[in-house]
C-alpha cells in the first residue's frame, strides 16, 4: 500500500454504465441488484434515499510533494538483493505498477514498451522480470539464450486471459484475410498468431503503419482498440477483452475527485472505458504519464491507472502532488496480478534462480517475428 495523505470528501456511486464487460460481470450485476433492492426498500418505507443508498464514500488518496530529497535508506532484504544481483550478473526490470521496494532496487522501471527494449538490449547473464507473465515471456522471446525469471509465475493478467489462443486461431481460420494487431498484454501463443505487436505507448504509430488495404483485428483490449481507432480514424474489429482493474474506473468516481481538485488535470490509461477517457486531459501509456506531468504547469494531477504508478511519479517529479484515481468502491486501484511479486519473492528468485520462464523454441520463433516488427516500426 502506498503512503498517502487521505482526505474524505465526495459522494458514492455504484454502477458502471460504460464497459460492456464490466457491466456484465457478476460483481457489478450483484451491486446493481443490491442498489435496486435498497431503492425499493427505501420507497416502501418512505425513507430518504440518500440515507440508505449512499454508503461511506471512498477516501481520496492524495500524495503531496516529497519533503525529503534523499532516497530512502535500503532495508536488509533490499541490500541482499543488490548483492545477489552482482553475483548473478542479473538485470532487474520492473514495471511501473510494482511495489515501491521493488522499484527501488530495479535497474530499470518503465512501461511495457521501455521494458521490451531494455530486455532486447541487455548484456546481463540473466533477467529477473518484476511484472506479469506476458512481460517476462516477451523478455524470453527476445532473449532465447538467457534465463528469464519471474518472482511469481502466477502473476497473470485478466486482459491476456480474455483472448485464448485457440479462440483466436478459430476466428482467424474463418477470416483468413485479417491483419492481427496484438496488444502486448497477451500470451506467447497469441503473439505467434499475430502480425504485429503494440503497446499502449506505440499503438497509434503501429496501427498507422498497417497497410491500408488490410482489415485489422485488434486483440485483446477493446478499450485500447477503440481509442486507437478514434485516434487514427482506422476502422478495426475489436476483440471483446478488457483489463479487470482499469474498467473499475468510472466517470462518476473520477468526477467526484475532479470536483475536489478542479485544477488538477486528469491523466488516464487507454485501457479505461470511453467515458473516462473522454473526461481525461491526457490519455497515454504509463511512461508518457511521466512526461505529461513533468511538462504540464499544473501542481496536482489525478492519475487514473494502477496506483503503483504514483511511486514513479513521486520519485521523478517530487515537487508535485498526485491524486489516486478512485473506483466507486475504493480510493485506489491495485492490480492483484502485479502485486503478486513481493520483495522477498524477488530475493528468493535471485538466490534460487527460479521460477524460470520456459518456452518451446518453435513457439518462441513464431512469437518473435511480430515483436521484432513492433520494435522496428516504433523507432
Ligand atoms: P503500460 O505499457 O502503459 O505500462 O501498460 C501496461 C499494463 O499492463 C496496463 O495495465
Ligand atoms: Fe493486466 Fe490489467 Fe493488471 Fe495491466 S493492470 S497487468 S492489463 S490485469
Amino acid at each position: 500500500m502506498l503512503a498517502a495523505n487521505v482526505s474524505r470528501r465526495g459522494s458514492f456511486a455504484s454502477t458502471n454504465a460504460d464497459s460492456p464487460v464490466a457491466d456484465g460481470s457478476p460483481l457489478v450485476c450483484g451491486i446493481t441488484h443490491f442498489a435496486l433492492f435498497i431503492r425499493l426498500f427505501a420507497s416502501f418505507n418512505q425513507v430518504q434515499m440518500s440515507t440508505l443508498a449512499s454508503p461511506t464514500p471512498p477516501e481520496t488518496m492524495v500524495f503531496p510533494p516529497e519533503q525529503s530529497k534523499d532516497p530512502p535508506a535500503l532495508t536488509d532484504i533490499q541490500r541482499e538483493i543488490l548483492e545477489l544481483k552482482e553475483t548473478r550478473n542479473a538485470v532487474i526490470l520492473a514495471h511501473n505498477y510494482q511495489v515501491e521496494a521493488i522499484q527501488q532496487v530495479a535497474d530499470f522501471v518503465g512501461d511495457s514498451l521501455g521494458l521490451s527494449y531494455k530486455a532486447a538490449e541487455t548484456n546481463a547473464d540473466c533477467i529477473v522480470f518484476c511484472g506479469v507473465h506476458f512481460m517476462a515471456e516477451t523478455a524470453k522471446i527476445v532473449n532465447p539464450e538467457k534465463p528469464v525469471y519471474l518472482p511469481d509465475l502466477d502473476a497473470g493478467c485478466s486482459l491476456s486471459d480474455s483472448c485464448p489462443a485457440g479462440k483466436l486461431a478459430a476466428y482467424k481460420a474463418e477470416n483468413p484475410d485479417l491483419y492481427v494487431v496484438a496488444y502486448i498484454n497477451c500470451s506467447a501463443e497469441v503473439k505467434a498468431l499475430s502480425d504485429v505487436i503494440c503497446t499502449s505507448g506505440n499503438a497509434v504509430k503501429i496501427v498507422e503503419k498497417v497497410p491500408t488495404d488490410r482489415r485489422i483485428l485488434f486483440v485483446p483490449d477493446q478499450n485500447l482498440g477503440q481509442w486507437v481507432s478514434q485516434q487514427t480514424g482506422r476502422n478495426m474489429q475489436l476483440w471483446p477483452g478488457s483489463c479487470y482493474a482499469h474498467v473499475l474506473f468510472t466517470q462518476q468516481a473520477i468526477e467526484r475527485v475532479r470536483l475536489e481538485y478542479p485544477e488538477a488535470p486528469v491523466v488516464a490509461h487507454p485501457e479505461c472505458v470511453q467515458s473516462v477517457r473522454d473526461m481525461a486531459d491526457e490519455v497515454c501509456s504509463t511512461e508518457k504519464m511521466i512526461h505529461f506531468c513533468s511538462n504540464n504547469p499544473a501542481e496536482a494531477f489525478i492519475i487514473v491507472t494502477e496506483t503503483g504508478m504514483i511511486h514513479r511519479l513521486q520519485r521523478e517529479i517530487p515537487e508535485k502532488t498526485f491524486i489516486a484515481g478512485p473506483t466507486d468502491f475504493c480510493a485506489c486501484n491495485e492490480c492483484r496480478f502485479m502485486k503478486r511479486n513481493t520483495i522477498s519473492k524477488l530475493r528468493d528468485t535471485l538466490r534460487d534462480q527460479k521460477p524460470e520462464i520456459i518456452m518451446e523454441e518453435e513457439l518462441r520463433v513464431q512469437a518473435e517475428a511480430p515483436i521484432q516488427r513492433m520494435l522496428e516500426w516504433s523507432h
